[in-house]
């Protein structure tokens, strides 16, 4: 008789048969997770140590300061929240927050609503700034809001709004809410090693960002990086945090200068992968990451607009790394999931779909960390061409990717072109 018998323990109730999970290889290029690089995966199947053997300290201690290259920041409390970026905005938001104050938020888009939403449930009172999504977060209704609300505390928002593509103007935001005497929380989940976020210089006190975006790393980590005003603000707080986990006085027993007690089990092989990631960006550098990806949104753009397709955000606050376009007219009912379905079951290409009022009628492409490369950009200007082409729609097969190349060529031309300036300069 088996001992499961003897002890009449349930079995696994299944009617499928379960192995071992094997992934198929996809092309990621919806608005995240990315694809992770495979030096940040094999950083990730090392042997697991403990949280608090001095080796991993160590690591702790270079980890803080790769980020606080990627941020451009000197905050001592800069560090890796364990959680996906929806905790390290809970985080921000717990920690800043007491009952009955008030924050503005500016909404445009998902991720805005989430601060609202974070905001109520720490007892804070929200006001909103509405603005059209696919439009930036705008400075002045942002100004007016806190000449209305001069006892507002903290202004919220979301710098690269991963739901519609478009780019806000973190510095100028920032700089009004110190004008009003209030601190700034930033969302940098989609900008952080995309596009630029200068922490020091635009006066940013509170910002999060997630792992699994243009950081090509396993999701579930969110670096944050706090100003000392803000972390004074914390340490002045009357009531006491309302989250156990989140608390930044306790985390900082573990994540800080001095301490090193246990708080909570780090997730020791995540963070070898996010140290390899922050690694792989201090190699390319923070310029060089920036410039990729706006060469490859170039090109991307340039063969989504030969095939008629037209970008939701205006040129100039759109996101290099989140492409956002409408959806075409002339599909056939169910033809925009249809498209995105068949892209990922014919070509093991993912794309997004829209969100709330966008959905249905745009289409999100991700160029994001790893997953922003030249064959990327190929593989969905002809995937999407033969699918769009199959379903009817006037579209020229092959038209995209002679755009892109060409894109491609001219960039090639004008960087080859500067070089040679550049050399010339030298010899003079
Ligand atoms: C702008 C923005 N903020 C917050 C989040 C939440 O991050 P996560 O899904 O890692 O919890 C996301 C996720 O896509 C995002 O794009």
């Amino acid at each position: 008789m088996s001992a499961q018998h003897a002890l009449n323990l349930k079995p696994v109730n299944t009617t499928k048969k379960i192995t071992s999970f094997h992934p198929p290889l996809r092309a990621l290029m919806g608005p995240g997770p990315s694809e992770i690089n495979p030096r940040v995966l094999a950083q990730m199947s090392l042997p697991a140590i403990g949280y608090l053997d001095p080796i991993f300290v160590e690591m702790m201690e270079e980890l803080k300061t790769l980020l606080r290259y990627a941020y451009q920041t000197e905050n001592a409390l800069t560090f890796p929240v364990s959680g996906p970026g929806s905790v390290g905005m809970e985080a921000c938001f717990v920690n800043a927050v007491s009952p009955g104050d008030k924050v503005i938020i500016g909404r445009n888009g998902v991720f805005g609503g989430r601060m609202i939403e974070n905001v109520q449930r720490a007892g804070g009172v929200a006001v909103v700034v509405e603005d059209t999504w696919g439009e930036p977060v705008d400075p002045n209704k942002i100004e007016d809001a806190f000449k209305k609300n001069p006892d507002a505390k903290i202004l919220g928002f979301v710098h690269a709004e991963t739901s519609t593509g478009c780019q806000s103007d973190a510095k100028t935001l920032c700089a009004i809410a110190t004008k009003y005497g209030a601190l700034n929380i930033v969302d940098a989940v989609t900008s952080l090693a995309g596009t630029p976020v200068l922490v020091d210089e635009w006066g940013i006190d509170a910002i999060y960002s997630g792992s699994q975006k243009c950081l090509s790393c396993t999701p579930g980590l969110s670096p944050v990086s706090f100003s000392e005003r803000f972390v004074a603000h914390v340490k002045a707080r009357k009531e006491t945090v309302h989250s156990w986990f989140m608390d930044l006085n306790l985390v900082l027993n573990y994540w800080g200068n001095t301490n090193r007690t246990y708080h909570h089990t780090a997730p020791t092989n995540g963070l070898f992968a996010l140290h390899e990631s922050l690694l792989l960006l201090q190699e390319e550098g923070l310029e060089g990451a920036w410039a990729r990806h706006q060469r490859h949104h170039l090109a991307l753009k340039a063969g989504l607009e030969a095939m008629g397709l037209t970008y939701l955000v205006k040129e100039g606050n759109r996101l290099p790394q989140m492409n956002s376009v409408y959806v075409p007219a002339g599909l056939p009912e169910g033809g925009e999931a249809q498209v995105r379905k068949t892209l990922l079951n014919d070509f093991n290409l993912e794309i997004g779909a829209g969100l709330g009022p966008l959905a249905g009628k745009i289409w999100r492409f991700g160029l994001m960390g790893y997953s922003c490369k030249a064959e990327n950009v190929m593989l969905c200007l002809s995937a999407l061409g033969s699918v769009m082409a199959d379903m009817g729609l006037a579209v020229k097969v092959g038209g995209a990717e002679a755009a892109a190349h060409h894109a491609y060529a001219e960039l090639h031309k004008q960087a080859a072109l500067e070089m040679t300036a550049a050399k010339q300069q030298l010899a003079a």
